[in-house]
């Protein structure tokens, strides 16, 4: 029996948002997804693969067009020397292109070095893959990334991978191209694999640059990029992602891991991909320039709270992940809360998070949640419409009693 799979966590993200469909009138601040609707190219594309009957059995790897359009992205948006599109693989969104890549790399015991804090499923990937995640801080003293001699000295014989993730989530930390080249480095060194979470490529902000490490010289070669439409495309729901992989070896593996999870990728879906990228970009720019707009509402909101959360708007993704004022430790809803949501002692993200939920109908999700890093802040999603944000911020109002 596959008694290891009790071991392997479900994160909190995915206890609250279940939590939150019993909620009456909730403010969907929790899970990382977008009000905005998918792009009529996509809806205009998979209506017409539905009338056109393209509802057969795929190519495993994915419709050739797909991933001839995909390449092309690859080369000439991430700076990748992919080949060709044969080094692609349409993936039922990121989270499954990352359980195919973690399952194709890792042997058992295999280390691999996570950021702290990071979206939780990873460290659930690398479990379920029997490996073994190894924490290492991003510190928001330095705009939420490593300390790189921190990050040399967390290698050891038996790490195997380097996953990175940047823009990263829930922290919006973007990694420099300095750091970028010095992780290269290590992981030449070192000889490592290096896993790169590009989830939140597109969403920048503040001239922030979006860098795929796979992009520096010979870096392709021991590093797989991970993509997803869900992000730049709203297309949370429908399941759409890619991975490119050069080394022959492991894209094999990773197909055959493709293969027996999923057959392909729904064809509808793969219809609605090829609608997105022949459009072009001006959908996500569109996208972006509204997502800075509600930072900044959210982060005004936030700022009239007196105090409670704080912390700089970030300059990626789109989450604030802000720092809960310590001393709320000692008020009688810390105390009262620990019911709804326990199990986690007496940290004060997770009653934080308890509080909002219960108290003011507001999706959160608690910092420890993300790792040990992440314990005092609280993660909220700001690309919500703005009526929701704003309703969400004057719930807080009442319930910290400011005075408005
Ligand atoms: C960092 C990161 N990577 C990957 C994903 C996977 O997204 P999806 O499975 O929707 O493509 C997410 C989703 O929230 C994420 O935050």
């Amino acid at each position: 029996m596959a008694r290891y799979l009790d071991s392997v966590p479900l994160s909190g993200i995915t206890f609250i948002r279940d939590l939150m469909y019993s909620v009456k009138d909730p403010f969907r601040l929790d899970q990382g997804d977008l009000s905005f609707d998918a792009p009529d190219s996509v809806k205009e594309a998979m209506r017409r693969a539905i009338t056109d009957n393209r509802s057969h059995y795929l190519q495993t790897n994915g419709l050739p067009q797909l991933r001839e359009l995909m390449a092309a992205k690859l080369r000439h948006r991430n700076r990748i020397p992919v080949d060709s599109a044969d080094e692609v693989l349409v993936t039922n969104g990121g989270m499954h292109g990352i359980y195919a890549v973690m399952q194709a790399l890792l042997e058992p015991g295999d280390e691999v070095i996570v950021p702290d804090p990071e979206w939780p499923p990873t460290v659930g990937h690398v479990m379920a893959a029997h490996g073994v995640p190894v924490g290492c801080p991003l510190y928001e003293s330095r705009g939420w990334r490593y300390d790189l001699d921190e990050l040399e000295k967390t290698i050891t014989p038996k790490t195997k991978v380097l996953y990175v993730n940047t823009p990263n989530n829930p922290s919006g930390g973007v990694l420099t191209r300095d750091d970028l080249e010095r992780i290269a480095a290590l992981a030449r060194a070192h000889d490592l694999w290096v896993i790169s979470d590009e989830a939140y490529e597109d969403i920048v902000f503040d001239g922030a640059e979006h860098i795929s490490i796979a992009s520096l010289p010979g870096m392709y070669d021991r590093t797989i990029p991970i993509y997803t439409f869900s992000k730049s495309y709203a297309m949370t729901g429908l399941r759409l992602g890619y991975v490119a992989i050069k080394n022959d070896a492991m894209r094999s593996r990773a197909k055959t891991v493709v293969a027996y999870t999923t057959g392909n990728v729904s064809s509808i879906v793969q219809y609605g991909g090829i609608g997105a990228l022949e459009a072009g970009r001006a959908c996500i720019d569109g996208f972006v320039t509204e997502l800075e707009a509600r930072r900044t509402v959210f982060y005004d909101g936030l700022a009239e709270l007196g105090g409670i959360f704080t912390g700089q708007p970030p300059r990626a993704a789109f989450y604030a992940f802000v720092k809960i004022d310590p001393s709320w430790k000692s008020t009688p809803e810390f105390k009262q809360a620990g019911k709804a949501l326990a199990g986690h002692g007496e940290s004060l993200s997770w009653r934080m998070a308890e509080h909002l939920i219960t108290n003011g109908r507001i999706g959160n999700v608690p910092g420890e949640d993300f790792g040990a890093q992440g314990e005092g802040h609280i993660r909220f999603c700001f690309a919500r419409d703005r009526k929701e944000l704003a309703g969400a911020i004057e719930s807080m109002k009442s319930l910290f009693a400011v005075k408005v």
